[in-house]
């Protein structure tokens, strides 16, 4: 099977879609304002520059360094609407939650708050930073498959909404430190493979995830929390996957869920997932077709109908964002490859390494003009692998030169490391024309600021 919307990674088949490199006839302008992969709004200014968010980007390079996160916010805002508009077309029982884990910053925490959204935190990090972002602790809802025990008791200190439960060790952990109700929902793993990178595939049996249907351990977890002292069932929650661009699996997965927890099925979170365009030729679903499909999807199995929840990372961050790297170096192994290195790499995107994933790139300087010259774009880390992307064309990349990929948005700050020494990159807001640091660049001292002896 082809493996759809992932960017060209590894999928569960085992096969690999091979981009085909942009045709010279293509201009990176057409990449930057007729496709889906820049935020909303991206043009060729008359300079021919690239501009995101009102701001030209070679100008956000000078001003702000490379590499960089530069987001245009108002993306972001536009797709949380689009959620938001999706459900309230449809029905008035519902949340929209961020899967901070795709953005865990605090202004995407603020901006996406701000917005109206609810907020799924998968560690006691991501919980301390959505409430220091200041979301209501009633909206904050706690994840992960081996919750610690501070973790839980953090939670219950803030006086978090819900809590997600993963395993029969963490009911009995949580039902003993509390000395009042908790609303809790129970993980529940569908036994529905999605198509996507194995590595982001959850809703299987064979996962270190929730509870099983098949082999009855998700009903066992029912009668658990119903015998538990404190804990109350209010729902269940099934997450397949991630950068999934087709939706009839989702279908399956809510069918599956019907019936099994009875009225106690006040709250359905059916996850996130929904894919999002990294290469021009990728087509992901819409919010609305994807809201559609879950609506409809447990309309049809549920009676009663209970609150409808999404958690999307992904596709409310990850093409709102993209990074800006200066090139280095321009190697030309005559009759092999041309090398175009930049200042960053893995230690700012490790998808790449991580899922085999693609990009695309253009040059900044020269967004109007049509891409020609074929190359390999390097990382600048000690490992051969670090490649950000293998088979660009790009518009004559010449040392100087500021290099953006796009679709970088969401689990590239996420997953950042300091490998090589390497000093974290800031994250950039824009917005008509403005642009403000929200996160700042890490500094050498940083990297040895948590060093006591
Ligand atoms: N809810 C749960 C329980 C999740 O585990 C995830 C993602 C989401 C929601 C959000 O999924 P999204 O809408 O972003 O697809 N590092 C990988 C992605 C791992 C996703 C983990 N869980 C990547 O860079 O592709």
């Amino acid at each position: 099977m082809r493996p759809r919307g992932t960017g060209g990674e590894q999928s569960a088949g085992g096969s690999r879609r091979v981009r085909l490199g942009m045709t010279a006839a293509t201009a990176s302008g057409n990449l930057v304002e007729g496709t889906a992969v820049f935020p909303i709004g991206s043009r060729v200014n008359d300079r021919r520059h690239l501009e995101v968010g009102g701001c030209d980007v070679v100008d956000l390079a000078a001003e702000f360094g490379t590499p960089a996160y530069i987001y245009a916010e108002d993306d972001i805002r536009a797709r949380a609407r689009a959620y938001l508009g999706a459900f309230r077309a449809r029905t008035d029982d519902f949340d929209v939650l961020f899967a901070s884990k795709a953005a865990p910053f605090t202004a995407a925490y603020r901006v996406l708050a701000e917005e109206g959204l609810s907020v799924d935190v998968a560690s006691g990090g991501e919980l301390h930073m959505a409430l220091r972002a200041g979301y209501d602790p009633e909206r904050i809802y706690l994840h992960g498959n081996n919750k610690t025990e501070a973790e839980l008791r953090a939670a219950v200190a803030a006086g978090v909404g819900h809590v997600i439960l993963d395993s029969f060790d963490e009911i009995a952990r949580l039902d003993a430190l509390l000395d009042r109700p908790q609303e809790v929902l129970i993980r529940v793993t569908p036994g529905i493979k999605a198509d996507t990178h194995t590595y982001i595939q959850t809703g299987q049996i064979d996962s270190k995830f929730g509870f099983g249907l098949e082999d009855g351990l998700a009903a066992r977890a029912i009668d658990a929390v119903r015998g538990s002292r404190h804990l109350e069932l209010v729902g269940l929650h099934a997450h397949i996957g991630s950068q999934i661009f087709e939706l009839e699996p989702y279908v399956r997965a809510i069918e599956a869920l019907a019936g099994l927890a009875g009225p106690d099925c006040r709250i359905l979170n059916v996850g996130g997932g929904l894919g999002i365009a990294y290469l021009a030729a990728d087509e992901p679903p819409s919010i609305e077709a994807y809201v559609d499909v879950k609506v409809e999807g447990v309309r049809k199995v549920f009676d009663p109908v209970p609150r409808i929840l999404v958690e999307p990372g992904r596709s409310l961050v990850g093409n709102a964002g993209i990074t800006a790297y200066r090139v280095g170096t321009v190697k030309e192994i005559p009759g092999v490859r041309t090398y175009v290195a930049v200042d960053g790499g893995m230690s700012d995107n490790m998808r790449p390494m991580l899922y085999g994933s693609r990009y695309e790139a253009i040059i900044a300087d020269r967004a109007g003009d049509v891409p020609g010259t074929q190359a390999t774009i390097a990382g600048m880390h000690c490992e051969s692998g670090d490649i950000v992307v293998p088979d660009a064309t790009l518009a004559d990349p010449r040392p100087g030169d500021v290099l953006v990929t796009p679709a970088t948005g969401a689990y590239g700050y996420a997953l950042a490391s300091n490998y090589n020494g390497v000093a974290r990159p800031p994250v950039v807001f824009c917005r008509d024309g403005d642009a403000r640091v929200v996160v700042r660049r890490e500094t050498y001292e940083d990297l040895v600021a948590r060093d006591v002896d």
